[in-house]
């Protein structure tokens, strides 16, 4: 790794540590809203495999959804950037009782430390827009991915300008994540249940799917 990118992966990493502590204050972070919560669950779960499917969440924040879906039966591993973030996570499967199906580290989401072929489905929620280089990043996670694996992505295109549009992650999944054929898009801006009352920017869920073997 050059130092440029130590030093952006630095900058991220001090980024995220100050807004560990406030993060699950929105809606759609902590799913703390029954509502939002049911919403988020009921968006994920028919893409799922039946539980216990092995699910990788890169970028995984304070562990929201990665709790959510170990509440479903399944095993979860996460990575983020931020030491406070990591914590936050354990602690949130610790108090929600499924500790035992939730494992997070530190690391880099774009070079995952995991086995290659080790998941079902990998998971990432609003983070492979702002990582430096998503085309390598989605290559990896393809490789992270079992014959049939999943590829679920939230993303989105900011009214702040940045993000990706739902056409362009489309297109960096087609090119750079081998096999996953036609990515699904359903766009989610009007779905206020999601992220506790409207919002004024492009989102939406990605999935695309491996060949069986
Ligand atoms: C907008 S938050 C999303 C958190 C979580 N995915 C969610 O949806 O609740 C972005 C998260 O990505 C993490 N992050 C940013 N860059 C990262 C990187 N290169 N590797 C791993 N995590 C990263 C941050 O620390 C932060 O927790």
């Amino acid at each position: 790794m050059t130092s440029a990118e130590d030093d952006r992966l630095a900058s991220q990493r001090a980024l995220w540590q100050a807004e560990a502590a406030g993060f699950d204050a929105e809606p759609d972070h902590g799913l703390l809203d029954p509502d939002v919560r049911a919403a988020w669950r009921a968006l994920l779960e028919p893409h799922l495999p039946p539980a216990p499917a092995d699910v990788v969440d890169l970028g995984c924040g304070t562990g929201s959804l990665a709790v959510l879906l170990a509440e479903q039966g399944h095993r979860v591993r996460g990575t983020d950037l931020a030491p406070a973030m990591v914590a936050a996570a354990r602690a949130k499967a610790e108090s929600a009782g499924v500790a035992d199906r939730v494992t997070v580290v530190e690391g880099d989401a774009g070079h995952p430390s995991y086995e290659p072929g080790s998941a079902d489905v990998v998971l990432c929620r609003h983070v492979l827009w702002a990582l430096p280089d998503p085309a390598a990043a989605l290559a990896a996670w393809g490789r992270l991915l079992r014959p049939g694996g999943l590829l679920l992505l939230v993303e989105g295109r900011w009214h702040t300008g940045g993000g990706l549009d739902a056409a362009t992650t489309t297109r960096l999944v087609v090119d750079h994540v081998t096999g996953a054929g036609t990515p699904q898009v359903e766009h989610l801006a009007d779905r206020d249940d999601l992220w506790g009352g409207p919002v004024a920017d492009e989102r939406y869920l990605l999935h695309a799917r491996l060949p069986p073997r």
